[in-house]
């Protein structure tokens, strides 16, 4: 490192809350501000800018950036006692929903930038360090984002790849189409551009990203591409072994879709396809368009192309309106699909969203009694997929080291963790690995050596 680089040498941290397409734009930050001199710092204490990445769609979810802003004025403060600065950015869906009621309640931050700009954020560092005083950016600019952005940095094995942003399905619940805008896809040749120089980087896995990704539309060259055309085409990228999508809208699981959960091996078997509900009267009031039924049939679809097909979905207990017998409904579409894993949450009502006005709220102790049970539901099936693993051989693709010496952890195609011993060697290969135990959340198990490997 030269003296002047020691000089520009600066410490970042960002936290991250909320979905994957939030980690993707944390690193996508760090990327931008990397030619100012920013490295990642390990805590928040040795940062010169800390940035809350944050998220917005549960009143939980939003209250925790106050909690997290109220723990990081001592620190800021103490740096400037010390002569130093620290720079505090709030980034993400509270910032695009909120942005002035944030300088309003922690007039302490300097920045406020909702997920359009991330681009622009050298320029709001050089403004705020020149002039001081405070920047809130959070419009939707004309220009593409990803136009800007420079070139990804190495993420590993398993690597996330944005390539749909923003939703147009306005789920009466949902603040997703207001913090993130209308749906706008990348074109293809950008992201396979990216995907490749990911792969030279070392990913062996690329999941693609989007708040409703199977509406991927991408304007090609030789018209618009669904993600039915982009998988077959990132499948043929030397070195890319794994491919993933999520998250995805049952409305838009069109045949073609399926169809490549038949032909594209590397196309894992593993699908995250919200539900929501099991109560036609509740995915009606809920915008989901689209009736239990057909969520089962879509499933049918699926399993008919790809039999081993895993799937993992979202609930919400405790919409306005839902009766015992809707939650009894989710209950029974629950045990008719037999999920490998999945999330279910309290109903939270977003301001701005037309749920939050319906009539015939749900109280608080249902909501909550209404999760335990579904919640045990959702945890014996997890148990039980977790267990039918054992005794198989599964290809694990290796994406880290594990706690314990020697050990390495990967991924199943089912996106089970499984922990066995292996060589470092083994990282950013797929093994096949026989598994002989199942926790409640993860596999271990042992490699299986290849023949020509094992001594006589
Ligand atoms: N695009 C994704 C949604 C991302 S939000 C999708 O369509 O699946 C992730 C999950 O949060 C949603 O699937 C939903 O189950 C849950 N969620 C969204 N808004 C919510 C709210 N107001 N209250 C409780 N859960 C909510
Ligand atoms: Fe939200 Fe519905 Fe869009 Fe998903 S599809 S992001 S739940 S509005
Ligand atoms: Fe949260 Fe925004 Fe993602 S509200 S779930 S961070 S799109």
């Amino acid at each position: 490192m030269t003296d002047r680089d020691k000089r520009l040498a600066k410490k970042l941290y960002i936290k991250t809350y909320g979905c994957q397409m939030n980690v993707y734009d944390s690193a996508r930050m760090s990327d931008v501000l990397k030619p100012l001199g920013y490295a990642p710092a390990a805590e928040a204490e040795d940062a010169d800018m800390v940035i809350l990445n944050t998220c917005h769609i549960r009143e939980k979810a939003a209250e925790k950036v106050y909690s997290e802003l109220g723990r990081l004025r001592p620190l800021k403060l103490r740096k400037s006692k010390t002569g130093g600065r620290m720079i505090l950015a709030v980034a993400g869906c509270v910032a695009q929903a909120e942005g002035a009621e944030i300088l309003a309640r922690a007039p302490y931050v300097d920045i406020v930038l909702g997920p359009q700009t991330y681009h622009r954020l050298p320029e709001m560092v050089a403004q705020v360090a020149r002039a001081g005083g405070h920047v809130l950016q959070t419009d939707f600019p004309a220009e593409a984002k990803f136009d800007f952005l420079p070139d990804a940095q190495p993420q590993g094995v398993s690597a996330f790849l944005s390539v749909q942003e923003g939703c147009d399905k306005f789920c009466t619940f949902c603040v997703v189409p207001y913090t993130r805008g209308a749906e706008f896809s990348r074109p293809p040749a950008a992201i396979l551009a990216e995907a490749e120089a990911l792969v030279a980087q070392g990913a062996r896995e690329i999941t693609l990203l989007g708040q409703n990704v199977n509406a991927y539309r991408g304007a090609g060259s030789d018209g618009p591409w669904g993600l039915a055309q982009l998988i077959p085409a990132l499948a043929e990228i030397p070195g890319l072994l794994r491919l993933r999508y999520t998250t995805s809208h049952p409305l838009d699981m069109d045949d073609a879709l399926v169809a490549c959960h038949r032909d594209v091996p590397q196309l894992m078997p593993f699908l995250h396809l919200p539900a929501q509900s099991g109560s036609d009267k509740v995915l009606a009031a809920m915008n989901r368009r689209h009736r239990a039924d057909d969520y089962r049939l879509t499933v049918e679809r699926l399993r008919r192309a790809r039999p081993d097909i895993a799937l993992s979905s979202d609930f919400i207990v405790g919409f306005p309106g839902e009766s015992e017998a809707d939650f009894r409904a989710t209950l029974d579409l629950v045990a008719a699909i037999g999920y490998a894993q999945a999330f279910s949450f309290k109903y939270s009502a977003r301001p701005g969203t037309p749920a939050a006005l319906l009539p015939d709220q749900v109280p608080d102790a249902v909501k909550s009694e209404r999760l335990q049970r579904l919640q045990a539901l959702l945890g014996d099936a997890q148990r039980n997929f977790n267990a039918r693993a054992v005794g198989r051989t599964m290809p694990v693709l290796f994406e880290k080291r594990g706690r314990h010496p020697g050990q390495l952890v990967g991924r199943s195609p089912y996106l089970q963790p499984v922990h066995a011993s292996a060589p470092a060697r083994l990282l950013g290969a797929v093994v096949p690995v026989r598994i002989a135990a199942a926790l409640p959340n993860s596999l271990a198990g042992e490699v299986v050596l290849a023949a020509e490997s094992v001594p006589s």
